[in-house]
């Protein structure tokens, strides 16, 4: 163990699985004002589905990380204090940051007459300007002072959901962005600590370090809406298959091939709450960043895609029973945020169909939304019988190893393969592909 004193505030995604890796390296203490939950992770159980969490959080826990459900001034006497706390959309597509600014106003209260100086690290996403503005003047209450009694860093977060203990335990890229050169060196040596291999390192102002986590987000969101463009052009081009272009493009070094899985569009935490408070802080600052805007928009199309293959094979939706396999935004979690299958379910249901739906690990976050609206399974067998089509929606590995008999089950074998992750090869069976033209 180093002998340095960390504390987490924001028990999310971020900020456990930060603490679940930190609390095996430092004195770590993580902190959330849900009580529920740190009652659940004081006994070793995550509040969410995460790969490898629990494992990592367990161990932690037997070397010594700490729970806590409100800020004190122990938390505050930290050498780091890494802020995760959620930084949702308010109803004006602005960046809300009620969260942040209770959890700073506590940190304020508990920083006066400290022995030491702490480093306060936003790892929470936050337009440009926020940490340097609104931060550091919440944070000043008190006579406190940013260099003086405090450092203050930006320091966000690439981590995915379904690989966020692997991201947090090597991350592709470490931004730490301050304004004095004392700090910035103070993280980037804890850091180079923690990290055994040689991890990449930009050492970079706040505001800098800020519009990073915008412009990657913002890019990869991007390459999404655009191969779902060039799958909806392939869809009415026999002949074509858009993993086999994007296979090609991705060849292309300036493309690369990474995120040109073309699919029912993008959806999550991050990316579309992303897109959208980078398009109103453009406008906000006189800049129309249109081609953000066609990003978001496409996306939000996108479902009609998948809807529109629905309709053109079954004609009339009524009482249709429609299978729904896989709610999660994407593979690997339980996360239905923002997920367009539960877009999908919503279209379907103004249409008056029977919707069934399936998820390894998504039904409980689902009944939240649609309660006795629609019918759950947790078998691939009963979803499927008697369906007048299935749709696969999210990318589960178990998905891969459906077979043709398995489809055979449905009353009318219609399958629409939003992720071209099945080939069928059967003449009882309609497969479509989104994104394969036929
Ligand atoms: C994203 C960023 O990748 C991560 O760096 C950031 O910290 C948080 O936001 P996450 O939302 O967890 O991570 O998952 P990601 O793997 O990026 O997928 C986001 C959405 O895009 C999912 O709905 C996924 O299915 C979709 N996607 C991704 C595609 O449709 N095609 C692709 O090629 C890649």
């Amino acid at each position: 163990m180093y002998d340095k004193k960390v504390a987490i505030i924001g028990m999310g995604y971020v900020g456990l699985s930060l603490a679940a890796f930190l609390g095996n390296k430092v004195r770590a203490i993580g902190v959330d004002a849900n009580k529920n939950k740190i009652n659940s992770l004081l006994s070793g159980i995550p509040p969410f589905y995460e790969p490898k969490l629990e494992y990592h959080l367990k161990r932690a826990i037997k070397n010594g990380l700490r729970f806590a459900d409100q800020i004190n001034k122990e938390i505050v006497s930290s050498d780091f204090v890494f802020i995760t706390v959620g930084t949702p959309t308010d109803s004006n597509g602005k960046i809300d940051l009620t969260n942040m600014k209770s959890a700073l106003a506590s940190i304020a209260e508990h920083m006066t007459n400290l022995q030491n100086k702490p480093s306060i690290i936003i790892k929470s996403t936050v337009v440009p300007g926020t940490t340097m503005r609104v931060i550091k003047q919440i944070l000043e209450k008190n006579g406190l002072r940013e260099s003086v009694d405090f450092d203050l860093l930006t320091n966000p977060e690439f981590l995915r959901e379904g690989s966020a203990m692997q991201d947090t335990v090597s991350p592709h890229a470490i931004v730490v962005g301050g304004s004095n050169s004392k700090s910035i060196e103070n993280l980037t040596k804890f850091y180079r600590t923690i990290y055994k291999k040689k991890q990449n390192i930009v050492e970079t102002n706040n505001v800098t370090a800020e519009v990073i986590k915008y412009a990657n987000n913002a890019f990869l969101a991007t390459k999404i809406s655009f191969i779902n463009s060039i799958a909806n052009i392939c869809q009415k081009l026999p002949g074509t298959n858009v993993d086999k272009i994007a296979q090609i493009i991705g060849m292309d070094p300036r493309i690369g091939n990474q995120f040109l899985r073309a699919g029912p569009g993008y959806g999550g935490s991050c990316f579309p709450k992303d897109v959208q408070a980078l398009i109103s802080f453009a406008n906000d600052i006189g800049y129309k960043p249109i081609l953000f805007d066609a990003v978001k928009n496409t996306n939000s199309l996108q479902v009609n895609a998948v809807l529109n293959l629905i309709k053109h094979n079954l004609r009339n939706l009524t009482n249709k029973k429609i299978s729904i396999l896989g709610l999660a935004f994407k593979e690997d979690t339980d996360d239905v945020r923002e997920s367009t299958s539960i877009k999908l379910v919503n279209l379907l249901l103004k249409h008056k169909c029977n919707v069934m739906v399936h998820d390894p690990k998504a039904i409980d976050n689902t009944y939240q939304m649609f309660r006795e609206k629609i019918k759950y399974s947790k078998s691939l067998s009963d979803v499927l019988t008697g369906s007048d089509c299935a749709v696969i929606m999210t990318p589960w590995e178990n998905y891969k190893y459906l077979k043709e008999k398995d489809f055979l089950k449905m009353r009318n074998p219609l399958v629409i393969d939003t992720r071209r992750i099945l080939k069928l090869d059967n003449k009882k069976i309609l497969y479509i592909g989104l994104g394969i033209g036929n």
